[in-house]
Parts: C-alpha cells; structure tokens; sequence
C-alpha cells in the first residue's frame, strides 16, 4: 500500500509517499523559515497562503522522485490538527480532495503522533510499549505508548513549551527565528558553569514541565550583564543545559514510574545535540534503549505524517466525505 503524506500545520510543507512494504519511497520539504524570519516569528496567514503554492508542486516532485503516478497512490495521510488552522485547511483539503477525486481512501492525522511514530521509519525501530518525550514548539509530553493508538499522558508542560523556551530565549539574546537551532549553535561556545540557572518543578513529584520561569530568569541575567558575545554564549549554555537537565530528570522519573526500558524522542527539540548525548548517557546507566528519528524527521515533515498515516489505514480507519481540522486536540483523544 502506497501512501501519500501531506503536512501543513505550521511552517513547513511536507510531502512523502510512504510504501508498507518497501519503506519511504521519496519525501519533499519546503520550509518557510526565511518567509517569517522578518517578523520575529511564525505569521498564520502567510503560513496559509506559502503553503497553497508549495503543495501540489511538492506532490508533484515527490511523486516523480518515487517514479509514481497519482493512479499508483492506494491512499492519503494529511495532518488534521494541532496547528494553525488556515494552515492545516490547506493540507486538508488538497487530500481529501485528492482521495476523493481519485477514489482512495483517506485518514486524519494528529501531527504529535505523527512525530512519535517518526522513530519507527529508522533501522531497529523500537518495540511497543515505550515511553514517548516529545519535544517540539508547541508540546513537552511524556507519553506512555502501550500500542499504536494507545496512548496515556504522563506529564505535560503547565506553561511554555521546550521548543517555545528556545525561541523566545533566543529572541532575548538577539538571534534570528527560529531560535532553536541558532541557541544551541552558540551554547557550544558557552562556558561551562560560569551562570547556572533553575531546573524548574524538578523538586515536586509528578512528571509535570514548567518553562517560562526558566525564560524570566535569563532575562533577569540579562538585564545584569553585560551581553558580549561570549557571556551570550554562556548564557546560552546555561539555558540549554538548565533543559536538558530538566528533560533529562523527568524521563528519568517516567521510565521509573512505568517500569518500561524504551524511551523515544521525537519533535523539533530532539534534534538537539547535547539534548541527544544527555539522555543517552543518563538512561544507558538505567539500562533504558533511546530511540530518535533521523535529523530531518526531528523536525515538522511528511514522511512521519505518510507513516502515521499508513498504519491508521492498516487498521481500517479513513475519514468520511468532509474536510475537518482541529487547532487543538489533545493526542489521548484519537
Ligand atoms: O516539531 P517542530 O518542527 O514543530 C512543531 O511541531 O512545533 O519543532 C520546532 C521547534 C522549534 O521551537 C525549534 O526552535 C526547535 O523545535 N528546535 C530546536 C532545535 N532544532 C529545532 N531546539 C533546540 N535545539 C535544536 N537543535
Ligand atoms: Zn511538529
């Protein structure tokens, strides 16, 4: 069954045609980071309007990288929510359209279970039950996973989200949108323990995240010093660390509570290098496996999206005739 991946929920346009028996066939991206760099952040109408150009030629040179006509597609796989809404009404409408117009079956796609199944693309995928971290800009969830479609909420963000931290510190310490990569870039240069900054809500039980006290109090710093470059850097270096630590005791705790030896990390954040060898070191001493996508599955696409998609269809599930899409909707709800 060949299956066709079209993410639009933010600020990047993804497109893969994902294959159940031969794998990922071939996947497009076009981010529109240089669109919205100019305003600080992610501005909902462009993000709409950028991802109406971008779809169908993505379609097009996704099919054509996969050698595959429309006729050799047996379904497809749209993101139906978290996101904006004009954004993810684009990738709605275009495949429910498109398996209309072609009489194949369609499916709804939750975008965070699209991100955690992400990992399961990769050689040695792991095994169900695990534990799930997600990390992106607009989530920190830990997630028990029991099978596909089982979920349980563990623990969430109260306020900010990890990702969310990242780019409104990096708009503190003057860089560019998105702050994310460009803030763990400069905290290479940081210097180890010249500032330490809080672990926030990792004294009280619960598996629980809070980030925009961390954020207040690098602006406090801020405010204190004097910013040059290297003092930014270790600014930097003290916010990612302050985290990852975070990130780090709270997955320590859930793989504790569950009793579960896998741990997948999935979302934008899980791109992040120190994030990656932190968890890495901490649950190999508890003799817990990390599993991660591929550096550019981390962030927002569509083979994750085509994947998702391709095992909803296994299991017999599509949409009916109507375009629906949901800003917000919690993953236990699927
Ligand atoms: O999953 P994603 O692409 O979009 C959402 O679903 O939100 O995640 C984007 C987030 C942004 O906040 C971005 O700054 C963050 O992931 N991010 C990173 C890194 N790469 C992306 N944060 C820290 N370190 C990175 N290397
Ligand atoms: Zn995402």
């Amino acid at each position: 069954m060949k299956v066709l991946g079209i993410e639009t929920s933010c600020d990047e346009t993804g497109i893969a045609l994902y294959d159940n028996k031969e794998g990922l066939l071939a996947h497009a991206l076009y981010s529109q980071v240089e669109t919205h760099q100019q305003y600080g952040g992610v501005v909902p109408e462009i993000a709409s309007r950028d991802h109406v150009r971008k779809v169908l030629p993505l379609i097009e040179e996704t099919l054509k990288e996969a050698g595959c006509a429309l006729s050799d597609i047996d379904g497809i796989a749209y993101t139906a929510g978290p996101g904006l809404v004009g954004a993810l009404l684009v990738g709605a409408s275009i495949g429910r359209s498109l398996a209309f117009g072609l009489n194949i079956p369609s499916v709804a796609v939750h975008h965070m279970e699209g991100h955690l199944l992400a990992p399961l693309l990769e050689e040695n995928p792991p095994e169900f039950p695990f534990v799930a971290l997600l990390v992106s800009g607009g989530h920190t969830q830990l997630i028990e996973v029991s099978a596909l479609g089982q979920y349980r909420l563990l623990g969430e963000s109260v306020d900010d989200a990890a990702g969310e931290a990242f780019d409104k510190t990096a708009k503190l310490l003057g860089l560019p949108y998105p702050g994310g990569p460009a803030l763990a870039a400069l905290a290479k240069k940081g210097q180890p323990g010249r500032f330490t900054l809080p672990r926030p809500m990792v004294n009280r039980p619960g598996l629980d995240f809070s980030f925009s006290g961390l954020k207040t109090a690098v602006r406090t710093l801020v405010s204190k010093e004097t910013m040059d470059e290297q003092t930014t850097a270790d600014v930097a270096h003290a916010f990612e660390k302050a985290v990852v630590d975070t990130l780090a005791i709270k997955c320590k705790r859930a793989m504790a509570q569950t009793g579960l030896k896998r741990l997948v990390v999935a979302g934008g954040v899980s791109a992040n290098e120190t994030l990656r060898s932190t968890l890495k070191k901490n649950m190999e001493e508890h003799s817990v496996s990390v599993y991660y996508p591929r550096h550019e599955f981390c962030t927002d696409n569509g083979a994750m999206i085509a994947f998702a998609g391709c095992k909803r269809l296994e299991q017999g599930l599509q949409e009916p005739l109507a375009i629906n899409v949901k800003a917000r909707w919690p993953l236990e709800e699927i």
